[in-house]
């Protein structure tokens, strides 16, 4: 019995080891892309004794500063799970509330975005969502559109597995063929089509888990769980983090030159 990859397997599906950046700030090699499971807003607020809702203003407040932070260790894509679709079952209070923030941060922060040469982009069911905020999404993505710095993509009323169906019924629905469908057809037809897959992914408040996000695109990704809440994960976070991206050897299951030059030596 023979295996043979399917056509064009291993190529265009996947950011290649080019896609990190070298950190002005420490020398070190850092993350093209990194995606973020931003988690536990809701124990931050409980353990202060304030409601859920203010957990969720103290992380989406969060926000301006981890970008900034990543933005001055030159990294090009951040991804944030935001509101997924499984979070439609939360009560209707803590949706609307989480919505407003949005809304609020859009609202406040497209100037600086602006003028910090940001790119904000958006991946999710944008026809779920209030009218409103559907439309400030709109204009946050169009105005931002030829911003070449930072791509902040937020994730809202997205689910992977969803996304995942969607692409291939676009697939089916183009008419391409069974056997020319490969890692790049569906990569392409991803939400995320044309931009390189995360580096890695942060997960904060110590749960170690995917929860149905970027599946695909997270198949070679790093991936880094800290037990800090959300709101309260800071630059030293971020660089904490970012030290032990720069410490892990990727090898997309082939073997690193070290490696190699030891198997030879055999
Ligand atoms: C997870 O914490 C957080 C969320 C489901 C919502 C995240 C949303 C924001 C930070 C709002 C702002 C977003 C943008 C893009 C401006 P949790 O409620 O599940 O916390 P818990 O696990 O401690 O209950």
């Amino acid at each position: 019995m023979s295996f043979r990859p399917a056509q064009g397997a291993g190529t265009g599906s996947r950011t290649d080891p080019g896609g990190d950046r070298i950190s002005p700030l420490t020398g070190g090699r850092v993350p093209g892309h990194i995606a973020i499971i931003m988690d536990g807003n809701g124990r931050w607020a409980t353990e202060r004794g304030l409601p859920r809702a203010a957990g969720h203003r103290a992380g989406a407040e969060n926000i301006r500063r981890v970008t900034e932070r990543f933005h001055e260790h030159d990294v090009r894509y951040v991804t944030l799970f935001a509101f997924s679709t499984e979070n439609w079952n939360r009560p209707p209070s803590e949706v609307s509330v989480i919505f407003q923030l949005i809304d609020r941060f859009l609202r406040r922060e497209l100037d600086n975005m602006q003028r910090d040469n940001v790119r904000v982009r958006h991946f999710g069911h944008l026809e779920q969502l209030p009218e409103p905020l559907a439309e400030r999404i709109n204009h946050a993505v169009e105005v931002t559109r030829r911003n070449d710095g930072l791509m902040l993509n937020i994730c809202l009323s997205y689910g992977s597995r969803d996304e995942i169906v969607t692409a291939v019924r676009r697939i089916a629905e183009a008419g391409v063929p069974a056997d020319e469908i490969d890692e790049a057809t569906i990569s392409a037809n991803l939400l995320t089509g044309g931009l390189p897959d995360p580096d890695l992914v942060i997960r904060t408040a110590g749960d170690q888990r995917i929860s149905n996000f970027l599946l695909w695109q997270n198949a070679y990704a790093e991936l880094y769980f800290t037990s800090a809440y959300w709101p309260d994960f800071g630059r030293e976070d971020i660089d904490l983090a970012l030290a032990e991206y720069g410490r892990r050897k990727r090898k997309f299951g082939r073997l690193l030159p070290e490696d190699l030059a030891r198997f030879e030596d055999a």
